[in-house]
């Protein structure tokens, strides 16, 4: 069996964003049968060793995904050790790319929403590719960015699908 591709979500805190990102896209992987290992990290580290964040869970689990997370902060040999790195907004991927830049071979990084099948053809910059922060929002405000990683998860899928 060939080695698994590793894929890790990347947001501010890994308490909103990301783990949903995670657990959303691990779903759609696993039901497409990739061999893929996620997992996801906040650029910050004011939440490490927390749980996600309570409406985080609410939402994830009102749509049937099950999620078990602890934060915790990137590091920059995760660009050794993932295949292809995901961020969640313009500022995430800044942070990352300053981090890529200061790693011998670092791996692919891209924005989720350049995944988004109805987004895919926007340039990088595009304000439209960003997740946006829930965080301190409404529990919509959570569900509409369930919609947005689940809209990406599936271009993702495709993506991974073409590689493998
Ligand atoms: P996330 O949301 O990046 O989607 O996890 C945030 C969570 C916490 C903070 C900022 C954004 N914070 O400043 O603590």
């Amino acid at each position: 069996m060939p080695d698994e591709t590793k894929v890790i979500m990347v947001c501010l805190g890994n308490i909103c964003r990301s783990p949903m990102a995670e657990v959303v896209f691990r779903q759609h992987a696993k039901d497409a049968g990739l061999n893929v290992l996620v997992d996801s990290a906040g650029t910050g580290d004011w939440h490490v060793g927390q749980d996600a964040n309570k409406n985080t869970i609410k939402v994830l689990v009102e749509r049937g995904y099950e999620i078990d997370h602890t934060v915790k902060q990137f590091q920059p040999h995760f660009f050794t050790q993932r295949d292809l790195v995901i961020a969640m907004d313009h500022s995430n991927l800044k942070d990352l790319q300053k981090i890529a830049k200061a790693t011998p071979d670092a791996s692919e990084l891209r924005l989720m929403r350049e995944f988004d099948p109805t987004l895919g053809h926007l340039a990088q910059s595009h304000p439209e590719l960003i997740v946006p922060d829930p965080y301190g929002g409404t529990l919509d405000d959570f569900r509409e960015v369930l919609d947005m990683v689940e809209s990406a998860s599936i271009g993702l899928t495709e993506y991974l699908k073409g590689r493998l």
